[in-house]
């Protein structure tokens, strides 16, 4: 594997950091709380998995971590900088240099090919692809042959590929990814999941992804479990078995 990120300047060893994050939406006359004072460190070079029952907060988690949404108090510091007191112009110029993101369904652009997808980051930025990263980058995700190719002439594996390979095209401080493997068969989930692994392992990158699935929890470092908008105790490097026991004590909690 190609060392995709030798350019880089060194960076902090930790790549995200959330100080008593706090996100509420108005509920009627009420305020629904759907992350509840979370501190937390996410270290650079490690595969974290988010898990917890429908409605725990998982993806407000990640829209607020990421810089998609704003946290309603708190801090968020990704890559040493922290975004709670940006203008909006500015955080969307950090996102796109900083974060890497990856969703359910792909979101790529049905009119660009497999190759000005994965560039549209730099092309956003202002920036000029490097060529040899481009193709290392292709190659490391197993795109090689299919750069012209369009969105709709993908397998819903490949597609997920070309949205990774979007997602890492700027070295960015951390990758997350909202239940990444969803919308495909256990197989090619399984193939998605070693290519964040390897991500993580050969190119130093910082993965964070929100799953249901214990088995796609199980290749992850760093299992966190979510419930009520607050974090629930982690496991290591577990089994789907561990993690599996570890949702059931979560579900009878609540
Ligand atoms: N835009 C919003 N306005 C109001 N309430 C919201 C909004 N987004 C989320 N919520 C509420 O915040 C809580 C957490 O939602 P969130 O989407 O983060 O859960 P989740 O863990 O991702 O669930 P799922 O597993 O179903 O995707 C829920 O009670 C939800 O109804
Ligand atoms: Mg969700």
């Amino acid at each position: 594997m190609p060392q995709l990120s030798a350019l880089s300047p060194p960076r902090t060893t930790t790549a995200v950091h959330l100080e008593r994050v706090t996100k509420s939406y108005p509920d009627g006359p009420n305020t629904a709380t759907a992350l509840d004072a979370v501190t937390l460190s996410i270290e650079r070079g490690s595969f974290t998995a988010i898990m917890g029952p429908s409605g725990s907060g998982k993806s407000t988690f990640l829209n607020c971590a990421s810089g998609l949404d704003l946290a309603s108090g708190g801090h968020v510091v990704v890559g040493g900088v922290d975004l709670s007191s940006m203008s909006p112009d500015a955080l969307t110029r950090f996102r796109r240099e900083h974060v890497g993101f990856v969703f359910q369904g792909y979101n790529l652009i049905s009119h660009l090919t497999v190759a000005e997808n994965i560039r549209l980051p730099l092309t956003l930025a202002g920036s000029r692809p490097v060529e040899n990263r481009f193709r290392d980058l292709v190659a490391s995700v197993g795109l090689t042959g299919l750069e012209e190719r369009l969105p709709g002439e993908l397998s819903g594996g490949q597609a997920q590929r070309v949205a990774i390979a979007r997602a890492l095209i700027t070295d960015p401080d951390v990758v997350f990814a909202d239940e990444p493997t969803g919308a495909l068969d256990a197989t090619t989930a399984d193939q998605i999941l070693g290519l964040f692994r390897t991500a993580v392992q050969e190119l130093g990158q910082t993965v964070v992804i929100v799953t249901h699935d214990p088995r796609a929890a199980a290749f992850a470092d760093r299992v966190l479990f979510l419930a009520d908008g607050r974090f629930h105790g982690e496991l290591h490097s577990p089994s789907v078995e561990a993690i599996s026991a570890r949702l059931i004590e979560l579900g009878r909690r609540s």
